[in-house]
This record gives structure tokens, C-alpha cells and sequence, in this order.
């Protein structure tokens, strides 16, 4: 094990401090993934039937209005101009997201005004005025009326939680955000667009220094390699950007998670849905929605013999499930507390990225956290500054 820095996991995060410390400080950067490939869940493939570019684990929408995100991503990949559009199926009808004036008007089979449209859902959303929200349910009506409400959040919330969401907290939601315009755009960021040439080509190249190695199939628990934890622990400084409560065996619990399984399938056409991401409001249909790869690429000349979709099903992580989007419950808050403190009492050893916070992040985000360690802690520590402790 000769090297100055080692990273554990090759999503965004560990190749955003790999690529930094490697061109900035010319360190002997290590990274290691258990997975085959590098990329963490921003990684993508090429379908192999159709060469289709599929994301593996995910639909991934590039966005940031981070200036300096956006200048440093681009040293590694250009951005299409995709502009992503969201749309929903309720009722055997197809209506745009997130809500704005069309979903309203189509739904009431009405043309209100932006005013019009605003006093009506602010009447509807008065039938509970004056209570305190007690569940997820009365949270929705409180915040957009029930008849949108019902139609469009109550039963994907279901959906993605698989609990009915008069057992569900108030404080999963604190906004939904309604459009009194007919503005779709389903991001409001600066900037936003695909990766030019793909996700896997962009991860390959932030990689691409000729002092990073990257280990695949690596796991930095299990032994029988030169970057198992007890080789590396004391060696050199480690960014883990693995599950934090794993780091430590779980020793103050398993912190929830929901994960998400994609079912996908080849069909024999050139368009399944005409866009990119439909979203299935209803209860009789067990996916929350379908991804179809060839509509993030219109610029593109793809078969027009088939086209490959994801259908969506979310569920709560068990011990093995990748773990997708924190639940964040009061215990897990608690839990989370604990291992920040055992965190900081590890030797050597900085915890990054969206698993080793506990904390959703969007890629940008991930991204603009790893550029704000590398300044703030790994290069202090390699260039006579503080150390990492
Ligand atoms: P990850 O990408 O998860 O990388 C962590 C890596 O660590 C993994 O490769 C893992 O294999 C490795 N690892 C873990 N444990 C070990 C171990 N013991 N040994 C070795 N390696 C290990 N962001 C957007 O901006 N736009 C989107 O549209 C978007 N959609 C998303 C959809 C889904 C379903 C999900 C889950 C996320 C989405 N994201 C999106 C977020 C994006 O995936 C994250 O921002 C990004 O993954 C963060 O990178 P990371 O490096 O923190 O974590
Ligand atoms: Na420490």
C-alpha cells in the first residue's frame, strides 16, 4: 500500500477528491469500489441490444446553479441542453408536473386565470384551516386542497413509502410547491443538461490522472487485499464515502433507508411514452413511474426498433439492499448523532458523500461537498496546514 490518499467508494464524491488531490497536489491517490465499475449511482451503460444509454441506478438529471460546480464538471464532459419534463397519469389521463396552471385546468376542465386559480386552491386548502396537520393526509389538504391532493400526492406518496399516509408524519412534506403559470420545467436550476457522451465517460475521465488507481470488486471490509481497513487505517488519511453505520458495524443501530428496484424491459417499438419520465398516480398500479432512456437523448440517432424503459418500485432497504433515500425518522436522527460523534473520533479517516452523511444529495451537491473538503481539510493537511485527525 504505497499511496498518499485513499478513497473509499467511486461515486462523485471519492472522484471529486480523488481528481483534486491528484491534479492540485499531485498525491498517489487510491480508490477502491466493491462494485465493477466506477461512478458510484451516477453511473450508466450502453444498452447493449439497442445502445441505448441506460442508468443503472436511476434516472440521473444533471442540475446545479453552483457556478463553480458547473465550471468544474465541465472540464470533464459537455452538457446537452436536455430540459427535463415531468408528466403524470391519474385516472387514465396524462396531466403535466409539478403541479402548475395546466394541471389545474385540465383537472377542474376549466381556463382560470393565475388569480382565479390561486383563490380556488387557497379555498380548497381552507377546509382545515385553524387544526394543527396530525398526519401526511391532512398535511396535503392543509397545503393544496383535497381534490389535487388525493388525485396526485396521496397515493404515489403511498406508493413510495407502502404505507397509507394517514400513518405517515406531517413533516415528510413541507411544501408542495404549486405553479400558477404554465411553466413545467421540472428544475428551476442555472444550469442543466446530460452528459454529452454519457455518465460513464464523464466518471472515466475524472479518473483518468495517471496518479489515481482505481481498484473495482474491492470491498474495504472484507480482507485478502492491500486496501482492506486494517491495511490502510493509520497508513494513510481515508475518505470513506460507504454507509456510516456499516463503518461501524451497526454498534448503534441500522439507520433506515428506501430503496428502489427497476424492473426493465425492451420493447419492440421506437416510442413507449413520448417522454422521458411518467409518473403513475394511482393506487391500481404498483410502479410509481417508468423511465424511457431514449427521450433523455433527443439529439441522438437511436434505433427506431426498440427502446428500453424502467418500471419504478420503491420499498424500504433491508441489511443488502442498496440504500437510496434516508428516511430520516426520530430514531435514526438520534442514531445519526451517535455516529457523527464516533466519526470524528476516528483516526485519519473524513466521512463524505450522500451515504457516509445519512443525507440526500443531489449530484451537484455532492460534487460542491467534495471540492469543500479538499479545501478546507485535505490540502491544509498536505501542504503544512492542519492535519486531518
Ligand atoms: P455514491 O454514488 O452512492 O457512491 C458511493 C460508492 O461507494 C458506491 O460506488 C459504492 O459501491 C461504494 N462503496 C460503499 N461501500 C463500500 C465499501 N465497503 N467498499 C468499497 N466501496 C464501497 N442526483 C442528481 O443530481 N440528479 C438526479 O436526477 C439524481 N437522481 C437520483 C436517483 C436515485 C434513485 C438516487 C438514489 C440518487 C439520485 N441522485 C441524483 C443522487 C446521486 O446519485 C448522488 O448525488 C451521488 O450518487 C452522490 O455520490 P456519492 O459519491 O456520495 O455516493
Ligand atoms: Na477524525
Amino acid at each position: 500500500m504505497n499511496a498518499d490518499l485513499v478513497i473509499v467508494g467511486s461515486g462523485l464524491f471519492g472522484l471529486t477528491i480523488a481528481e483534486q488531490a491528484a491534479t492540485e497536489l499531485g498525491l498517489k491517490v487510491a480508490i477502491i469500489d466493491r462494485r465493477h465499475h466506477i461512478g458510484g449511482n451516477a453511473y450508466s451503460k450502453f444498452e447493449e441490444n439497442t445502445g441505448i444509454e441506460v442508468h443503472q441506478y436511476g434516472a440521473h438529471l444533471f442540475h446545479t446553479s453552483n457556478e463553480r460546480v458547473w465550471e468544474y464538471v465541465n472540464r470533464f464532459t459537455e452538457f446537452t441542453n436536455y430540459v427535463h419534463r415531468v408528466y403524470t397519469r391519474h385516472n387514465d389521463i396524462v396531466y403535466p408536473m409539478p403541479i402548475n396552471l395546466g394541471t389545474i385546468n385540465q383537472f377542474f376542465n376549466a381556463a382560470y386565470s393565475p388569480a382565479e386559480a390561486k383563490a380556488l386552491i387557497q379555498d380548497q386548502a381552507g377546509e382545515l384551516a385553524g387544526t394543527n396537520p396530525k398526519n401526511l393526509n391532512d398535511k396535503g389538504i392543509s397545503l393544496i386542497g383535497r381534490p389535487l391532493y388525493e388525485a396526485f400526492i396521496k397515493n404515489y406518496t403511498a406508493k413510495q413509502w407502502q404505507t397509507d399516509p394517514s400513518e405517515l408524519p406531517a413533516s415528510i412534506i413541507s411544501r408542495l410547491p404549486v405553479r400558477y403559470n404554465y411553466d413545467n420545467r421540472y428544475f428551476n436550476d442555472k444550469y442543466e443538461g446530460l452528459p454529452l457522451d454519457g455518465y460513464a465517460a464523464w466518471l472515466e475521465r475524472m479518473a483518468a490522472h495517471p496518479n489515481i488507481e482505481v481498484h473495482l470488486n474491492t470491498d474495504f471490509f472484507e480482507e485478502g487485499h492491500e486496501f482492506s481497513r486494517s491495511k490502510v487505517i493509520g497508513q494513510a488519511p481515508v475518505i470513506y464515502t460507504g454507509p456510516i453505520d456499516r463503518y461501524f458495524d451497526y454498534a448503534e443501530g441500522d439507520l433506515s433507508w428506501r430503496t428502489i428496484d427497476l424492473e426493465e424491459e425492451i420493447l419492440p417499438i421506437e416510442d413507449f411514452q413520448g417522454t422521458s419520465v411518467m409518473n403513475y398516480a394511482d393506487a391500481n398500479v404498483p410502479y410509481t413511474r417508468i423511465h424511457e432512456f431514449r427521450h433523455f437523448h433527443p439529439e441522438r440517432t437511436y434505433t427506431k426498433d426498440a427502446t428500453v424503459i424502467h418500471r419504478e418500485f420503491s420499498r424500504f432497504a433491508e441489511h443488502g439492499d442498496e440504500p437510496y433515500y434516508p428516511i430520516n425518522t426520530s430514531a435514526d436522527r438520534e442514531k445519526i448523532l451517535k455516529y457523527r460523534e464516533l466519526a470524528a473520533g476516528e483516526n485519519q479517516v473524513l466521512f463524505g458523500g450522500r451515504l457516509g452523511n445519512y443525507k440526500y444529495f443531489d449530484m451537484h451537491m455532492a460534487i460542491g461537498a467534495a471540492l469543500s473538503m479538499f479545501d478546507n481539510k485535505i490540502k491544509p493537511h498536505f501542504t503544512g496546514g492542519n492535519k486531518i485527525v
